[in-house]
């Protein structure tokens, strides 16, 4: 049995067991920990972009015994025959008893990784590239749209590390190194240590891959939309799809506010002459007139209104803000697209 984060304990911490898919895995833990961090402690690795605030979601387990009284925040996360069923969020529950669970298979593969930054540049005023050496393990099995949780080792006096996710955007041929796109959100715990404290030859630690974004293996041409770092998957895809020779018709839109926020355009633009079956649209939605800018000019929403045909038969691949990616999927769905033809991975 175990309880909500909110709820007072006042036994003690003791040994508990969690079955993991059925005796895939038997763990024995500490109480009094979450779910969450019990799992990592013994090398299982959920994905947790929000770092256990209850946000992200991607938590979720299936808890088939054991399960807690779901709290506030899991209320507002499933619906009741979700809750019912057994859905929980593991950064949520904290273990004060035995508990069986179900996860997705792939989640057992995920590999805590320790690496050294190898390069960290500027693609932008706020958005940095980093390429990080993989030393134990020294390569990593991913697909393209998959992405990595980097950890910052104990930002607060209280509390432990924290982790944050970032879309891998080299590709998959490359297994000893990890590249990220991070842009500095300001005053966040994560991104703003990644810019202001990360530096060249540090080490650091991170798990994956984590996540189910990715191309279909369909012929139909693809759509693609990304907005700032959002271009991270879109890069490694790029790179994997010309190298491999796999192409399929694909529009890439790509939208930032000024010139100063565009990165990568040049590159883009010549590999739109080069390969036949790539084109790029570069947009800015609010350029300066000194930006001499002479692309289109747009949300990408009424970029994409604008040069997706009415009909299309494509898929759909978006990337980047929750809000960028709720407006795309209108227009988008508009256009005649069902929800099975589009993918999406939201930062945040
Ligand atoms: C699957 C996935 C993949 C991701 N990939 C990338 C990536 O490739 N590159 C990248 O830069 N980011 C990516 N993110 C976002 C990233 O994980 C962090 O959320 C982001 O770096 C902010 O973390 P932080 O610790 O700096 O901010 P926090 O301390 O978590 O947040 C500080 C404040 O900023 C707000 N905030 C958090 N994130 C954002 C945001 N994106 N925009 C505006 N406000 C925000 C929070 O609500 C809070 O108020 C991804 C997220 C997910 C879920
Ligand atoms: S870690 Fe994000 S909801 Fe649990």
């Amino acid at each position: 049995m175990i309880e909500g984060p909110t709820e007072a304990s006042d036994r003690s911490p003791a040994d508990f067991s969690i079955v993991v898919n059925g005796g895939a895995k038997k763990l024995g833990v500490r109480g009094g920990m979450t779910l969450l961090a019990a799992l990592r402690s013994q090398g299982i690795h959920l994905p947790s972009a929000c770092g256990g605030k209850g946000q992200c979601k991607l938590c979720r387990v299936r808890v088939t015994s054991g399960a807690w009284p779901p709290g506030e925040i899991e209320t507002r996360a499933f619906r009741k025959d979700e809750l019912d069923g057994g859905l929980r969020l593991a950064c949520q529950g904290k273990l004060h008893g035995d508990v069986g669970i179900e996860v997705p298979p792939e989640v057992l593969g995920i590999k805590r990784f320790r690496g050294q930054v190898e390069r960290i540049d500027d693609l932008t005023y706020d958005i940095k590239r980093l390429r990080i050496n993989l030393i134990e393990p020294d390569s990593i099995e991913f697909v393209c749209g998959q992405y990595v949780q980097l950890t910052m080792p104990r930002p607060f006096k209280e509390g432990g590390p924290v982790y944050r996710a970032y879309s891998i955007a080299s590709p998959p041929r490359e297994k000893n190194a990890v590249e990220l796109m991070v842009r500095l959100v300001p005053g966040g715990v994560c991104s703003v240590w990644i810019h202001k404290s990360v530096a060249q030859g540090q080490e650091v630690t991170l798990t994956g891959p984590h996540g189910q974004f990715g191309l279909t293996g369909s012929n139909k041409p693809m759509i693609w939309i990304a907005g700032g770092s959002g271009m991270s998957p879109f890069w490694s895809m790029l790179h994997d799809t010309r190298t491999r020779n796999a192409a399929r018709p694909c529009t890439y839109f790509f939208g930032v506010v000024k010139r100063r926020d565009m990165f990568f355009a040049d590159e883009l633009s010549a590999m739109a002459s080069e390969l036949p079956w790539f084109k790029f649209v570069p947009t800015l939605s609010g350029p300066d007139p000194a930006d001499n800018w002479t692309g289109d000019v747009g949300l990408i929403t009424e970029v994409v209104g604008r040069h997706v045909p009415a009909g299309t038969d494509a898929e759909a691949y978006l990337c980047g803000s929750p809000g960028m990616i709720d407006a795309s999927i209108k227009v988008l769905r508009k256009k005649g697209l069902g929800d099975d033809r589009i993918f999406f991975d939201k930062f945040a």
